[in-house]
């Protein structure tokens, strides 16, 4: 456990209070600010968790420690005007692409409404069609094998919702380099980004659970298939977009694990594989 001048906060918690789709069991929860503690959390199996945007937790929860960064690991409110700029991987992408854009920095409009925190993002390549989290990635600072190691983006094999970090490698930091633009050109940038969102659900998800097959949407897919609706529970099919399975308000991980795989097996059936956008903890 923690010693008494470590800063780190060690509590037993629901993990769904900690998932944007608001379900899973109890974990765990190392919260650290440093190295020193990032040596301590790690010295047993552990997991580490982002804005839990993307992830469908177990009711039992996880047995591995859940090693999440702390506030010293965000830096959305030092974030200024350079356009080549280190950042904590705590930091949330929502703060940090409206501050690039009152700084006049382009580069991150295609991340906004993307509920992630900045390790997360790197961790899934986040993006859309207007842009991708490896467009101005240039170096990551990763905690791994016990230290701190930098490594450049181009060893990270950034691709579709993709990167591959070293094993266990929890990024700490990353450096983003941003383009020189005015307020009014990013803004108009961010009101198209915001446009294609528009058809998207409010209602509790992890956003698209499937990656889009090649030259195809899964949304489009799993409309086509006359899925939308389908429900186990409280876990149902986005009447809005496809690819957004909805917590309506009591949903269980076994609910949703079920929808997930009844509308994987009813598209398989017609000859499309769906393979999961989300990660999946404890199952
Ligand atoms: P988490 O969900 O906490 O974790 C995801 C994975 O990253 C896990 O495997 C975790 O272990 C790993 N990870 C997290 N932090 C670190 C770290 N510091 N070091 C190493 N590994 C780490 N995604 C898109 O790409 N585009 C979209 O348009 C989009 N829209 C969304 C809309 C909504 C409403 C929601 C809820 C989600 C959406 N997502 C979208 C999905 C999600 O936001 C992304 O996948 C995001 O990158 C997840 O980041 P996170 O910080 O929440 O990570
Ligand atoms: N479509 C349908 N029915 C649906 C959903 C979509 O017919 O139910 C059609 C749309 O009309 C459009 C096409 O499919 O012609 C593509 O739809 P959309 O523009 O919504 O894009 P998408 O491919 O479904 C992707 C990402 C989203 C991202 C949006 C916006 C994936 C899996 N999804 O969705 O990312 O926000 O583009 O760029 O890549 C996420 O990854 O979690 C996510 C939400």
């Amino acid at each position: 456990m923690s010693g008494s001048s470590s800063p780190t906060k060690v509590r037993t918690v629901s993990l769904a209070d900690f998932t944007t789709l608001k379900v899973g069991g109890e974990a765990e929860l190392w919260e650290v600010e440093d190295e020193a503690g990032l040596r301590e959390a790690t010295s047993e199996p552990y997991r580490i968790l982002g804005g839990g945007s993307n992830l469908l937790v177990s009711d039992d929860g996880v047995p591995e420690r859940v090693v999440r960064l702390g506030r010293s690991f965000n830096d959305v409110r030092s974030f200024g005007a350079s356009e080549d700029v280190w950042l904590g991987a705590a930091t949330p992408l929502p703060g940090l692409v409206r501050r690039a854009q009152r700084a006049g920095l382009s580069g991150l409009e295609g991340l906004l409404g993307v509920p992630a925190v900045l390790g997360g993002a790197v961790a899934m390549n986040a993006g859309t069609r207007f842009g991708e989290l490896s467009d101005t990635l240039q170096e990551v600072e990763v905690f791994v094998s016990g230290g701190l190691e930098r490594l450049p983006a181009d060893q990270l094999d950034l691709s579709y919702r993709r990167a591959v970090l070293p094993p266990g490698a929890i990024v700490t930091r990353a450096r983003l380099r941003l383009t020189r633009s005015d307020p009014e050109s990013v803004e108009r940038k961010l009101a198209l980004v915001d446009e294609a969102r528009h058809g998207q659900p409010k209602v509790k998800s992890a956003g698209c659970a499937f990656q889009n097959p090649p030259g195809d949407s899964a949304g489009r897919l799993i409309d086509a298939a006359g899925l939308k609706g389908l429900r186990f529970g409280d876990a149902m099919v986005a009447h809005e977009h496809g690819n957004f399975i909805l917590n309506l308000g009591n949903a269980t991980a076994s609910d949703v694990r079920q929808l997930v795989e009844e509308v994987r097996s009813r598209l398989a059936s017609t000859g499309t594989d769906l393979a999961l956008e989300w990660r999946l903890w404890g199952f």
